[in-house]
């Protein structure tokens, strides 16, 4: 019964073009959860607007994400899939956790400190303090159990967990404390030029990363560039950040173990190597856009599933929404 399932709440900001790291921390464990679980998957355009976004890119953006959404595979007969903005409780929410949130607690969060060295002191919106509230509301308000992300999101989730604990033992239970879901590979893939670094949509140089839309050539290309060592072994070792990044990645998307990709390449250099991630990488990314082109030119059948989508998300979160301003003590709206 739909009601006896476990929630899942996840998603993803139109804050720039979606990258492997998306697809392989988040997207594919998502359509492997959705036959399980009740899933709200949303594009998360509230976050995005943390930093400058181009009105006219945020808009195709939005759609774009949700077109990868459903190329993934993403069933919307399945899962509910909808527009963050589209549901005001959103907001609504994360104004009445914020008030149960520390500054201190928001000013260590190691996004905000690496974006705010970014961007510099002047130009630090309050919203990229208070962004992980936010995302507590996203993820309360439907009382998820788990919350699939890539490693990079668990600071995220651990602060969700002390808020809504907070506001429990304030009150009386209001929420479920989520669990983050990460997956065993793919968690934390990395850039291509600073292995060092996690992937990232907002990387400077574009073949730091691979975007999910990115054509086979293009692919090739940054595979080939991306920064291995002269020790010419592929090897699953700390000394060798590149290639183990290169290693995840073809085990990721191929689903062969770490050591059956050691003996695989056991003496042959780095040549084939190369060659065969980005084949294994083309060969899952090409039927994912060819459909996503498919659902960009069809802009009414969008915009029937997010409308879906929006329907049942406004009515669950609007059910807990209430529920917090009760307990809060606002007087109750007459009818
Ligand atoms: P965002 O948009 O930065 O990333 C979306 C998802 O992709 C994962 N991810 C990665 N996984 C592995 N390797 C990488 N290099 C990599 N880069 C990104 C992220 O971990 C994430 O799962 N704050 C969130 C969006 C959000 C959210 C939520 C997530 C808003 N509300 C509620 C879950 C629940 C974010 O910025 O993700």
């Amino acid at each position: 019964m739909e009601e006896s399932k476990k929630v899942i709440f996840s998603g993803i900001q139109p804050s720039g073009n979606l990258t492997i790291g998306n697809y392989y921390g988040a997207l594919k464990n998502w359509v492997k959860l959705q036959d399980e679980y009740d899933t709200y998957y949303c594009i998360v355009d509230l976050h995005a607007i943390t930093v400058k976004q181009e009105p006219k890119e945020l808009r195709r953006r939005t759609l774009e994400v949700l077109a990868i959404y459903l190329a993934c595979g993403l069933d919307p007969e399945k899962n509910t899939i909808f527009i963050q903005s589209h549901i005001p409780a959103h907001s609504e929410a994360a104004w009445l956790l914020n008030c149960f949130t520390y500054t201190g607690e928001l000013s260590r969060m190691t996004q905000f400190k690496d974006k705010s060295a970014r961007y510099g002191e002047s130009s630090i919106s309050a919203g990229l303090l208070t962004y992980p509230v936010l995302m507590a509301a996203d993820i309360l308000l439907y009382n998820a159990d788990l919350v699939p992300v890539g490693s990079d999101q668990k600071q995220h989730l651990e602060i969700t967990r002390d808020i809504a604990s907070r506001f429990n033992n304030l009150y009386s239970p209001t929420f479920k404390i989520p669990e983050p879901y990460i997956g065993k590979s793919g968690a934390r893939i990395m850039d291509l030029q600073h292995p060092e670094k996690k992937m990232s949509k907002s990387a400077d140089n574009p073949n730091s990363y691979i975007l999910i839309m990115d054509p086979p050539e293009v692919i090739r290309n940054k595979i080939n560039r991306a920064v291995t060592d002269t020790i010419g072994v592929v090897k699953y070792s700390d000394d060798q950040p590149g290639i183990k990044n290169l290693m995840d990645i073809l085990s990721v998307a191929t689903g062969k173990g770490i050591d059956e990709i050691e003996r695989e390449y056991e003496g042959q250099g780095y040549a084939k190597f190369k060659k065969d991630v980005g084949e294994a990488i083309i060969e899952e990314l090409l039927p994912v856009q060819n459909k996503v082109k498919e659902y960009l030119n069809n802009k009414d059948l969008l915009e029937a599933i997010y409308t879906k989508g929006s329907e049942k998300a406004n009515y669950v979160a609007r059910k807990t929404l209430s529920k917090m301003q009760r307990k809060i003590g606002f007087v109750a709206k007459s009818r």
